[in-house]
């Protein structure tokens, strides 16, 4: 079934579900790994590193229209409204954050006034005009922003396996 139902997610929202959920984990990996390294690798990874954040703004714009338009699979009586309220929060928030890394790192590779050179040969348009503070900001944005997203993600998967191993209530099942 490609959409939702009230009991469990469709193969649309799984495939976006796994699909950004991978691209948003190889691009805090790719993001960390590129600024502690130098030579070669430094720019290579830049240039990918910029390529799939633009992707995953394109697949988390699709994934919400989707995610607004269906029926969402609602959790257990079993769960209680602590928990509820903390899984929502925690999924507007990493919806919020997915969308904002992605268009805070283009500012800031926009404000830095250096071509953006894409791979392949490719330039992406600058946003905004070169401006040497406000680099610094959303350079200090993006990183505190993927901090912020990296640990909900942590909280995220424990709940997850709470799901899963502890309360073997079928919630883990529902998005697997
Ligand atoms: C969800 C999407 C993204 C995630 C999770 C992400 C994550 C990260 C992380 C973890 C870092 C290392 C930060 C640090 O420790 O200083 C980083 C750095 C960087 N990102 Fe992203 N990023 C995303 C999208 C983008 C996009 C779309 C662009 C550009 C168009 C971009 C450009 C950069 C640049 C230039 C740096 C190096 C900044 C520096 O020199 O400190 N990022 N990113
Ligand atoms: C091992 C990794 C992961 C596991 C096991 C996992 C598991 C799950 C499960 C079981 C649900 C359904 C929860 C419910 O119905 O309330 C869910 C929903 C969700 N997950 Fe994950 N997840 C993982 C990684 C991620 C990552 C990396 C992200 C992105 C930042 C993410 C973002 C979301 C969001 C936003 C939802 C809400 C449903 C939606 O609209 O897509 N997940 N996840």
């Amino acid at each position: 079934m490609i959409k939702n139902t009230k009991e469990r997610y469709g193969s649309a929202a799984k495939f976006f579900h796994w699909a950004a959920g991978f691209i948003i984990l190889a691009m805090i990996v790719m993001g960390t790994v590129m600024v502690s390294s130098s030579g070669e690798l430094r720019p290579t990874l830049i240039v990918y590193h910029r390529a799939l954040g633009l992707v995953l703004l394109l697949l988390v714009i699709f994934r919400l229209i989707w995610a607004l338009r269906g029926p969402r699979p609602e959790l257990p009586l079993s769960v209680p409204a602590l928990q509820r309220g903390g899984a929502n929060v925690a999924h507007i928030s990493m919806y919020v954050i997915m969308m904002a890394m992605p268009i805070v790192g283009w500012i800031m590779v926009s404000a830095s006034g250096l071509p953006i050179d894409l791979p392949g040969g490719g330039l992406l348009p600058a946003l905004i005009k070169p401006d040497p503070n406000l680099y610094i900001l959303a350079k200090w944005t993006h990183r505190g922003l993927a901090a912020v997203l990296a640990a909900f993600i942590m909280i995220h998967i424990a709940g997850a396996l709470y799901h899963l191993f502890v309360a073997k209530d079928g919630v883990f099942e529902k998005m697997g």
